[in-house]
C-alpha cells in the first residue's frame, strides 16, 4: 500500500510592488523576474492604496516606531498587487526578495537590486501561509483570483 506523505506546504503567495519601484519604472522588470523564477500571476491590480486601508493591512506594525512613515509611504502613489502560485511560494518568494533592509539583501535578490532602503524596499512578500490568505482577501475579491 504505502501512503505517501508530502511535506505540506502552501502553493501561494501575496505580493506589493511597493510606490518607490512604481515610480522608478521598475514593475516590469520586477514582474519579468518574479514569472522567471517559476511564479504564475493568479490575480494582479495596479492600484493606489489610501492611508486608511494601508493602516489597515499593516496594522500588525502599527505599534512599531515606523508605522506612521510606513503608512504615508504606501498610500503615496501606485502599486501593483498580484498574488503568486508556485510550490513553496511563501518561502521560494521571500528568498527571491531577500532581506527586508536591501543593504543585507543577496545579490540578485529584488530588494538588491531595486531597493532604496529598509522603508522604501521595492516589495512586500507575505511571512506566512496563514498571512499569504488574509492579504491575497484584502486586496482581492474570489472573482478575481483565476
Ligand atoms: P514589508 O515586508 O512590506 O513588511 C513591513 C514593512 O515595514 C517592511 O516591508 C518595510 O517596508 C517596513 N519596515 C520594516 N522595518 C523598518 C524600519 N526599521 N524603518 C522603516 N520601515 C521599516
Amino acid at each position: 500500500m504505502g501512503l505517501n506523505f508530502k511535506k505540506m506546504t502552501t502553493n501561494r503567495t501575496f505580493t506589493m510592488i511597493k510606490p518607490d519601484a512604481v515610480k522608478s519604472g521598475y514593475a516590469g522588470k520586477i514582474l519579468n523576474q518574479i514569472c522567471d523564477a517559476g511564479f504564475k500571476i493568479v490575480a494582479m491590480k495596479f492600484t493606489r492604496l489610501s492611508k486608511e486601508k494601508a493602516g489597515e493591512f499593516y496594522a500588525v506594525h502599527a505599534a512599531r516606531p515606523f508605522y506612521g512613515e510606513l503608512v504615508d509611504f504606501m498610500s503615496s502613489g501606485p502599486i501593483v498587487a498580484a498574488i503568486l502560485e508556485k510550490e513553496n511560494a511563501v518561502e521560494d518568494f521571500r528568498t527571491l526578495i531577500g532581506a527586508t533592509d536591501p543593504s543585507k539583501a543577496a545579490p540578485g535578490t529584488i530588494r538588491a537590486l531595486y531597493a532604496k532602503n529598509v522603508g522604501e524596499n521595492a516589495v512586500h512578500g507575505s511571512d506566512s501561509n496563514e498571512n499569504a490568505q488574509i492579504e491575497g482577501s484584502f486586496h482581492f475579491a474570489g472573482t478575481e483570483i483565476f
